[in-house]
C-alpha cells in the first residue's frame, strides 16, 4: 500500500555537481501525497541538517520557487508547501541541497488526490497499520507534525461515520490531540479509520485528513522459547582455557525474546548481548554468547543456565556443566602397542632363528610328553643310493653306515633302520622295504652326487619309499645333501618335489670327531625334523628290555 503519504523513498540519488541549478535528469523520484483542497508540506529527503540551505524548484525552472508566505506556492524552513493543493498542482519539483558530500538534488512528485465515491478517503492512499487484540490500542494521526498545528483534537471517523467519543468513559476517547484510544479491542474494531484537523493561513482554516486501514489480529499464543543450546549437558573443557558458550534460542510467535546467561561476573565470564537471526525459512533465533577469559576451577560442575522467553510467558531454561576433560589415554596405549609389537616381532625374529633350538630343548625338558608309544619300531628308515662308485660311495657309506647312526643311534637313543645292515639275508627285498617302512616314523634320503647308472628312484625299493611318503602321506621325509647338489634335473620328480615342500638339509662337516657331536647345527636340524627323541631313561629300559 502507498503508506507514506508524504515522502515515499524510491531510489537513491546520485552525487551530482550543481550549484543550486535545477538538474532535469536526475533518476531519484519522490513522492508527495495530499488530499485536493488540503495543504501540503513536502519534505526534501533525506532531511538535511536543520540549516543546510534546501532551494525548490519546479522542475524544468531555473528560478527558485519564491520564499514569500503569501504565495500559493512559495518554501519556507526546506519546506515546499501549497495551500491548498489543487489537481494542476501536479507534477515534479527540485530541491537542491548542500550536504557533506557536496550539492545534492531530489526530485519530488507531487500527487494530489480525491476520495473515492462516496467515500471519506482514497483506498490507494490509506496507511496500513495492524495491532492485536488486547486490553487497549491507541491509534495516531500520521504525519502531520510538519504544520505544527497547535493543541487541537483532531475529530476521527470510522468508515467514515464520526465515533462518537464523549465524556470520555467511552469505547474510544481521545487521549491527547491527535491520538484516539481503543479500549477492550476485537476484530470488530478493525476497520478504516480518519482523523481530521486544520491549519489557518492567512485567516483561512483548511482542512487536513489522514486515513489509515486498521486491522485487529489475535494475539498470537505465547508459546516457551525452544533452548536449542545448551542441552543439559556436559561440556569437557581444560582449565585456563578460554570458552565461549552461546544459547541458541528459536523465538516464540511474538513478542521480543529476553535470552541471557545466569553466571557471569563482568570482568572474567563476560556476556554478550542478543544477536538476532532469521533463516531463509522464516524461523527467529537469537545467540546470546558467555565468554570465559578463561575457565577457573570454579567453573566445574555447576549448572551454568541459560534461560530465555517472551516477556510475558513463561521462560524456558537449560545448562551446561562444565568437566574436565577425559584423561589422555592415547600416549600410554601407543606405548603399550608399540612395546607389545617389539615384543612379538622379537619372539618372531627369536622362533625363526632359533626354532631348532627351542624345539629340542622344550624335548629334552620335563615338560615333553613321553615318547611316542604309536607301535612303531624305527624312528627313520634310511635310503641312499647304494651303488654308488668311487670317492662318493665311500663317503656315502661312511655317512650311512657309521656317522649316521653314530650320532642319532648311539647318541641320541633313535632307531633306524638302514637296509644293508638291518635286513636279514634271504628275505624277499619287497616285502623287507615295505614293512620297514610302515614302521618308520620318518624316512630320511641321503643324496650325493652319484653316477647315472645308480641313480635314486631307479630302485624299486625306493619307489615304494616314496610311494608311502608321497601317496599314503603317512611319512614325514628328510632330505640330506651330502655335497652340494647343483643339478636335480636328473633327481626323479618326487625328490624335486620334496625339496622344493620341505627344503634340504646339507650336510658341512667334515668327517672328523667333531661333527660327530649332536650340538653341531646340522645335527640340531636333523634331530629338529626327527620324532622327540626317547629319554635317556626310556632308552636304558629299552636296552635293557632288548638285550632281555
Ligand atoms: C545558506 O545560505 C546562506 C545565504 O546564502 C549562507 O550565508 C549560509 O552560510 C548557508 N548555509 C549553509 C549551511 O550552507
Ligand atoms: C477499508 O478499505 C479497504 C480498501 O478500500 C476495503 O477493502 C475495506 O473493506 C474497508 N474496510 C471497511 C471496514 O470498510
Ligand atoms: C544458575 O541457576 C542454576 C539452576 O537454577 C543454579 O543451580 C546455579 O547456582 C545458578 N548459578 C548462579 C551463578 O547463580
Amino acid at each position: 500500500m502507498l503508506g507514506q503519504l508524504f515522502v515515499l523513498l524510491l531510489l537513491k540519488s546520485p552525487v551530482l555537481s550543481c550549484m543550486f541549478q535545477p538538474a532535469h535528469n536526475s533518476s531519484s523520484i519522490y513522492r508527495c501525497y495530499i488530499h485536493e483542497g488540503e495543504p501540503v508540506f513536502c519534505k526534501c529527503p533525506p532531511v538535511p541538517s536543520v540549516d543546510s540551505n534546501i532551494t525548490w524548484f519546479r522542475n524544468g525552472s531555473q528560478t527558485a520557487i519564491s520564499t514569500d508566505t503569501q504565495e500559493k506556492i512559495f518554501q519556507e524552513n526546506g519546506y515546499l508547501k501549497i495551500i491548498p493543493a489543487r489537481r494542476d498542482d501536479n507534477g515534479f519539483f527540485t530541491c537542491v541541497f548542500q550536504n557533506a558530500e557536496g550539492c545534492q538534488q531530489h526530485i519530488i512528485e507531487l500527487n494530489v488526490f480525491q476520495n473515492d465515491d462516496g467515500l471519506c478517503y482514497n483506498f490507494k492512499m490509506l496507511y496500513p497499520f495492524e495491532y492485536f487484540q488486547s486490553e487497549s490500542i491507541t491509534i495516531q494521526c500520521p504525519d502531520i507534525q510538519a504544520y505544527n498545528i497547535a493543541a487541537k483534537s483532531a475529530k476521527w471517523y470510522k468508515d467514515c461515520k464520526p465515533l462518537n467519543l464523549a465524556g470520555g468513559r467511552s469505547k474510544y476517547y481521545i487521549s491527547s490531540n491527535n491520538e484516539l484510544n481503543i479500549n477492550n479491542v476485537t476484530k470488530e474494531d478493525s476497520g478504516n479509520y480518519t482523523c481530521e484537523t486544520s491549519l489557518m493561513h492567512r485567516g483561512t482554516e483548511y482542512k487536513i485528513t489522514r486515513s489509515m486501514n486498521c486491522i485487529i489480529t489475535a494475539t498470537p499464543e505465547a508459546r516457551k522459547s525452544n533452548i536449542i543450546y545448551p542441552t543439559n549437558n556436559y561440556l569437557s573443557v581444560e582449565l585456563g582455557a578460554p570458552l565461549t558458550l552461546t544459547c541458541k534460542v528459536e523465538e516464540s510467535g511474538r513478542g521480543i525474546t529476553i535470552v541471557f546467561w545466569n553466571y557471569s561476573d563482568d570482568e572474567r565470564v563476560i556476556e554478550g548481548t542478543n544477536e538476532n537471526i532469521v533463516t531463509a525459512d522464516g524461523k527467529r533465533f537469537v545467540y546470546h554468547n558467555l565468554t570465559f577469559l578463561s575457565v577457573k576451577e570454579e567453573d566445574y560442575n555447576q549448572k551454568i543456565v541459560c534461560e530465555a522467553g517472551p516477556i510475558d510467558a513463561d521462560s524456558s531454561e537449560a545448562y551446561v556443566i562444565l568437566k574436565y576433560p577425559d584423561p589422555n589415554f592415547q600416549g600410554p596405549l601407543i606405548a603399550i602397542f608399540a612395546v607389545g609389537a617389539f615384543f612379538i616381532i622379537t619372539s618372531l625374529i627369536v622362533v625363526k632363528f632359533f626354532k631348532v633350538d627351542i624345539v629340542l630343548w622344550y624335548r629334552s625338558s620335563l615338560f615333553s610328553r613321553p615318547h611316542l608309544n604309536d607301535g612303531k619300531a624305527y624312528d627313520s628308515y634310511i635310503m641312499y643310493p647304494k651303488n654308488a662308485t668311487g670317492n662318493s660311495s665311500y663317503e656315502m657309506d661312511l655317512f650311512v653306515l657309521k656317522i649316521l647312526p653314530d650320532v642319532l643311534e648311539t647318541q641320541c637313543a633313535y632307531r633306524l633302520f638302514i637296509i644293508g645292515r638291518d635286513d636279514l639275508p634271504g628275505q624277499a627285498m619287497a616285502d623287507v622295504v615295505d614293512e620297514a617302512i610302515s614302521q618308520s616314523r620318518r624316512l630320511i634320503i641321503v643324496l650325493g652326487n652319484v653316477s647315472n647308472e645308480s641313480t635314486l628312484g631307479e630302485d624299486f625299493e625306493q619307489k615304494i619309499a616314496m610311494y608311502d611318503a608321497l601317496i599314503r602321506n603317512k611319512l614325514k621325509v628328510i632330505l640330506i645333501e651330502l655335497e652340494k647338489i647343483t643339478d636335480y634335473s636328473c633327481m626323479p620328480e618326487s625328490i624335486k618335489y620334496i625339496k622344493q615342500k620341505q627344503g634340504v638339509v646339507r650336510w658341512k662337516g667334515e668327517f672328523t670327531e667333531a661333527s660327530l657331536s649332536p650340538n653341531t647345527r646340522f645335527w640340531k636340524n636333523i634331530r629338529y625334523r626327527m620324532p622327540p627323541a626317547p629319554r635317556q631313561s626310556d632308552s636304558e629300559l629299552h636296552y635293557i628290555y632288548t638285550e632281555d
